[in-house]
């Protein structure tokens, strides 16, 4: 009989305090790929001590089978599938099912996960009347936070979190209602009606025909256009543990309902450090204006007393390239191609790199043009302004936030997320009454 394999060691790392000379051994886990994590739940309980990590440069807050990026070498990979691959092969609503069920789908699976989706595409009447409570003129993140976090209010049949099936609803609720909410904003944005979904288009047809259609004449697709859509929804729609989607993780710990957690997710990408860089790009590049102001916005950059910092360029994990910017850098010259558009921020854009690239500052940063540099360009010649950038970020991220929403909520062991500080404030001291206080 074939003797059974001796299970192998716990790997473990050994921490010692350098006061006590008392030592902890913590266990060392191992991921499928990627370097391996030392397990520091017992650290406190074991030796009274926290760890501090405050911008979560060195943290592992999940463990998630999702999504997987090598910043070293720039790779990024949805569930074992690279970048490069999906974007050349798949679709955007296939990488939505991918990243939702863990594989891809049969053509049987895949068209019933497309009927549900395009089922779900309209929005409860209502909510037309819930936009006119914003100025035209606001910002349409600022409605996105607003009518997202809204849907809780219409959809209550689905807010269970503890129902797989009301789970479920939810998840193709947001994928399909996201594309008609962000078109709505657009419209609203720009005092135009509202263009109802239509269900026999693709799912970036669609939306493209919900943005840019009017009533007073028919709206042709552009295949193109709608290919570089789809393309790129699929470069942003999911990016493991960042900002965003470490904020819905972080709210749906607490058990809060999945459109509440998925309005949370907008909040954090709104920031310009985040999904906001794509609207800052476009603004940067229009006040470079000409290919000979970019030296001085170059030494503005690397001025340490002058705020200023090239949008679109540097990645707290990407430090080689930034695989979804190559793509987008290609489908940029398809777009402006098949358009003949000859935009002259394409040419800023693509100097501003080759001289970044080149210098010392740069190089020794390890800052590379991001996902965030091209977009812009192509959306723009698409026809949304600036203003509707980041909004289309957060259409394509609704998917990856959601399924890591669905892969924590799954997770049998679920606790509410709870970081602890290093408090840095008064020790105690005693309460002084008004009076007498100097
Ligand atoms: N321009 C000039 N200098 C930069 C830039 C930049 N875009 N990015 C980083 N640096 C410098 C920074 O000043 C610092 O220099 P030093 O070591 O001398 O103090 C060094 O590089 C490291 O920067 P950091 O701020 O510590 O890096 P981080 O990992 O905390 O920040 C980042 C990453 C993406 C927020 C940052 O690179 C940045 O602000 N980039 C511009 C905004 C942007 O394009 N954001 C989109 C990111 S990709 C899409 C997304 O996540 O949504």
């Amino acid at each position: 009989m074939a003797k059974e394999k001796p299970a192998p060691a716990q790997k473990t790392f050994t921490l010692t305090n350098d006061q006590t000379g008392k030592s902890v051994k913590l266990p060392v886990l191992d991921g499928t790929i990627g370097p391996p994590v030392i397990d520091v739940r017992k650290l406190y309980e074991e030796t009274g001590h926290f760890t501090f990590d405050p911008s979560f440069t060195a943290t592992g807050s999940c463990k998630s089978r999702l999504t997987y990026i090598d910043g070293e070498e720039g790779i990024l990979m949805h569930r074992g599938y690279t970048i490069e691959e999906l974007t050349k092969h798949s679709s955007f609503l296939e990488v939505a099912y991918l990243l939702l069920y863990g594989d891809l789908p049969t053509q049987k699976e895949f068209d019933a996960f497309e009927h549900n989706i395009t089922y779900h595409t309209m929005v409860h009447e209502q909510i037309n009347y819930f936009y006119r409570g914003f100025r035209r003129d606001a910002h349409p993140m600022a409605v996105m936070c607003g009518v997202v976090g809204g849907l809780s209010a219409f959809y209550h049949d689905s807010l269970d979190i503890w129902d797989p099936k009301q789970r479920e609803i939810s998840a193709h609720r947001l994928i399909a209602k996201i594309p008609t909410l962000a078109a709505m904003t657009y419209k609203y944005s720009i005092g135009q009606p509202f263009v109802y979904p239509r269900n026999d288009l693709s799912f970036a047809e669609n939306f493209l025909y919900m943005c840019f259609a009017l009533p007073a004449e028919p709206y042709k697709i552009n295949p193109v256009l709608a290919n570089a859509m789809d393309k790129i929804f699929i470069l942003h729609a999911d990016h493991e543990q960042n900002a965003s989607t470490s904020t819905v993780r972080l709210a749906g710990s607490s058990q809060a309902n999945p459109f509440a957690c998925i309005a949370s997710g907008i909040a954090s990408l709104w920031g310009k450090s985040h999904g906001g860089a794509n609207q800052e790009v476009l603004e940067m590049l229009d006040e470079i204006g000409s290919i000979d102001r970019i030296p001085e916005f170059i030494k503005r950059a690397k001025d340490k007393n002058d705020p200023f910092r090239l949008m679109g360029f540097g990645h707290r994990v990407y430090k080689n390239r930034d695989p979804r910017a190559e793509v987008l850098k290609g489908a940029a010259d398809e777009v402006l191609d098949d358009l003949g558009i000859d935009d002259p921020m394409l040419d800023i854009a693509r100097e501003l790199e080759r001289i970044a690239l080149q210098d010392e500052y740069f190089i020794e940063r390890k800052l590379f043009p991001n996902v965030d540099f091209y977009s812009g360009i192509i959306l723009r010649a698409m026809g949304f302004p600036t203003s509707m950038f980041t909004v289309l970020f957060a259409l394509a991220r609704t998917v990856g936030w959601i399924s890591q929403w669905k892969e924590m909520i799954e997770e049998p062991s679920l606790r509410i997320g709870r970081p602890r500080q290093l408090y840095t404030g008064p020790a105690q001291r005693p309460y002084v009454p008004i009076a007498k206080r100097k």
